[in-house]
């Protein structure tokens, strides 16, 4: 048994839909979380930038003293990767997992969306071409998704965010995909009103599911799960505003303290 916290880090609130998807398997972890929210959106910046970004995040989660750290941030994911890879700390990405996951209902299309700087890496395009070979992969950049989701407009009913799912999901759509990958961790908010769009029959794979998953197996099976389901959350953004919106990504009142911690430049 390993007390030390969970470190989980995102550019924003969307890395919590991986906290709450852990803590429906672990409720007794103790969680530390980063949400980046002075320097979001992770996806609009060029590669080289959020490699030295993901070193600074793990970084900084890493000196809370946390036993692993997910980058619950597929940006993140797929630009660094092997900056994730060779940090002394144990660390998940959301790529490996969800591609996984992805592969068990191969055969038809596959949709992918997710941040530009996701999509322009290829990372995930590459990973399942390699795991499903031969499936068409169909994968789009969504920027606006992630400014409006963290300004609060992730209803289904809500006239930007609806031509928004429309414009970027038209693709998927005419490409007959059966399943589509969210590839961006704020995604799962939207769920719904991608459902509207695409239809119910569409097997959404988000990827903070997977990762949560792949986390709890390991701890689980070296036997480092337990804690006291204590949890503490630092934004370089607004700490009210973070509280303010937590609870939609949560799905319940947020535990703990939220403190405002300062930008890091890069
Ligand atoms: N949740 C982040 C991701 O999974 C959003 C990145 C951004 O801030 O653009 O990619």
């Amino acid at each position: 048994m390993d007390n030390r916290a969970i470190g989980f880090f995102d550019s924003g609130l969307g890395g919590l839909t991986a906290v709450r998807a852990l803590q429906k398997m672990l409720p007794d972890e103790n969680i530390i979380y980063f949400g980046d929210t002075a320097r979001m959106p992770y996806g609009a910046r060029p590669a080289g930038m959020l490699r030295r970004m993901a070193r600074q995040d793990l970084d900084f989660v890493a000196a809370q003293g946390v036993k692993c750290i997910l980058a619950a941030c597929g940006t993140v994911s797929s630009t660094a990767p092997d900056v994730l890879g060779a940090y002394p700390v144990k660390t998940f990405n959301v790529l490996e997992s969800t591609v996984r996951e992805t592969a068990k209902h191969a055969g038809k299309p596959v949709g992918v969306i997710a941040t530009a700087a996701c999509i322009e890496s290829g990372a995930f395009q590459k990973a399942l071409a390699a795991a499903c070979p031969g499936t068409e992969i169909c994968a789009v950049a969504c920027p606006a998704f992630v400014p409006l989701i963290e300004s609060g407009r992730f209803d289904p009913g809500d006239e930007a965010l609806q031509s928004a799912v429309a414009e970027y999901l038209a693709p998927i759509r005419d490409a007959g995909a059966a399943t589509l990958i969210l590839g961006c961790t704020h995604y799962g908010l939207i769920g719904e009103a991608i459902r509207r769009f695409l239809g119910e029959e569409v097997l959404l794979v988000e990827a903070a599911q997977c990762a949560a998953r792949e986390l709890a197996d390991w701890l689980l099976s070296g036997g480092l799960a337990g804690g006291a389901g204590e949890e503490l959350y630092l934004t370089s953004g607004s700490a009210e505003a973070f509280r303010a919106l937590s609870s939609v990504f949560l799905g319940r009142e947020l535990r703990g303290e939220v403190l405002h911690v300062p930008e890091m430049e890069v």
